[in-house]
């Protein structure tokens, strides 16, 4: 019997001759799969092709009398673990997203019940008009998969994002999301298959060890009074219950937090940035990604008094702070090979130039950067306004809660990390 049972759509684009490939990868891979094509997708492939390979009607056009099943939008829905497309254009990601159902493919997205991945390709305009951006960020909410495209030259001879992942990749994350959702189902004991928010789906860190360091720092002033700042570590445990819901063994590193750690991770409490640097420090041989979540005091008084200071009928008084260790750049100088960096900057203005700034000085990865003035954004909120940016992107992401960010900030990781990083 096969492993999994595959729909496979196929779109009109130029990359549709791709889904060739992924239809023999998932074939050797163990997969049975039924083709389904939309009629502008012929134009690029003959269905011939398809059904030479999977020996089986390739349906275009339900209404086909050609077509064997009189109903095959329901049986070919409702037949398979896994809906995948590939190529994606805008014109079905715009489809799919609003619920037309006008053609063989569309139909059978509205009809099935399993989960669904999309792997667009397209000129880059199209892919960054905010319409394509709309829908695809309207059907990940819907608990959509996507196989994000890549940056290369595209068939119109231009370089830009909109290139179909690489076919091997999209089969691999294929082959990861039915095991995890079967793994799911399992521990569940769910009969039928359903579609799942992504967060849900993926075991897509399994390989990765992710070290994190969450909350603030007190910076003891004297036994009884410290300098501190308003983290309440939502953001930093936020992307630690997601790390280990996709798979990661997690690490954190906690400073003050409001909130408890999340389940399932290792917690090492720290209370100011020297013991938190040595915290991290002690823990990085073994972690394969970095997150600098905490809000670390960039300066401690140099000289804590053993005693509680007593005020001696003094009116003012003059504290003086030295510099505490950088513990994301310490992390960044001392990396070890394959170590994937990540900071976070809070700003107040001018947010994506001094992250970019923060990215270059201390050599990070990824820099998510917020403007904490913002509301919905920044200390003490379930939510944030984020950019995330790499040394080739940038993602300016709107209103969302900080779980939704921490799987957002994930996906770039396993980005860089498909990417050879
Ligand atoms: N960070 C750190 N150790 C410090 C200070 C900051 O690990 N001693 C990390 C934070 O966890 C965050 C990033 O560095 O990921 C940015 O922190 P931020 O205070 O915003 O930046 P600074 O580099 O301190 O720059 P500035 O305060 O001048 O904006």
């Amino acid at each position: 019997m096969a492993k999994y049972r595959i729909g496979l759509g196929v779109s009109g684009g130029i990359a549709a001759y791709k889904a060739v490939e992924v239809l023999r990868l998932l074939q050797k891979a163990g997969c049975d799969v039924s083709v389904a094509m939309t009629r502008h997708a012929t134009e690029f492939v003959q269905p011939l092709t398809f059904r030479a390979l999977t020996d089986k009607h390739v349906i275009v056009d339900d209404y086909d009398p050609a077509n064997p099943d009189p109903i095959a939008h329901i049986n070919f829905s409702q037949n398979i673990d896994l809906l995948l497309i590939v190529p994606a254009t805008a014109n079905i990601i715009a489809k799919f997203a609003n619920g037309v159902a006008d053609d063989f493919l569309s139909s059978t997205y509205l009809a099935t019940t399993a989960p669904v991945m999309i792997a667009p390709a397209m000129n880059t305009t199209m892919w960054e008009q905010p319409a394509t951006q709309r829908n695809v960020e309207r059907l990940k909410q819907d608990g959509v998969y996507f196989v994000e495209p890549v940056a290369g030259e595209l068939a119109c001879k231009t370089v830009g994002t909109g290139k179909l992942e690489d076919v091997e990749n999209i089969v691999a994350q294929a082959m990861r999301l039915l095991t995890a959702e079967t793994q799911r189902r399992g521990e569940n004991g769910i009969e039928s298959s359903q579609r799942l928010g992504v967060s849900a789906v993926q075991n897509d860190l399994a390989n990765e060890k992710v070290l994190i360091t969450v909350g603030g720092t007190r910076e003891a002033i004297d036994p009884v009074r410290f300098i501190s700042n308003h983290s309440s570590g939502k953001m930093g445990f936020a992307v630690a219950e997601a790390a280990a819901a996709r798979g990661a063994s997690v690490t954190v590193v906690a400073g003050e937090t409001k909130v408890a750690p999340p389940e399932n991770v290792k917690a090492v409490r720290a209370v100011s940035a020297k013991e938190m640097h040595d915290a991290v420090m002690a823990e990085l041989p073994n972690a394969t990604v970095f997150v600098g979540a905490a809000a670390v005091a960039d300066y401690a008084p140099a000289n804590a008094a053993d005693a509680k200071i007593k005020k001696d009928g003094r009116d003012t008084m003059t504290l003086e702070l030295e510099k505490t260790p950088d513990i994301l750049a310490d992390v960044s100088k001392n990396r070890h090979n394959g170590l994937i960096v990540v900071g976070f900057a809070a700003e107040t203005n001018n947010v994506v130039e001094y992250a970019r700034l923060k990215m270059a000085k201390k050599g990070l990865d990824i820099v998510v950067a917020n403007d904490i003035t913002k509301e919905g954004a920044g200390f003490n909120t379930d939510t944030n306004i984020a950019t995330i940016l790499t040394n080739g992107s940038e993602d300016e992401l709107p209103l969302m809660s900080k779980r939704d960010l921490a799987d957002r900030l994930l996906d770039q990781i396993v980005k860089l990390r498909n990417d050879g990083k």
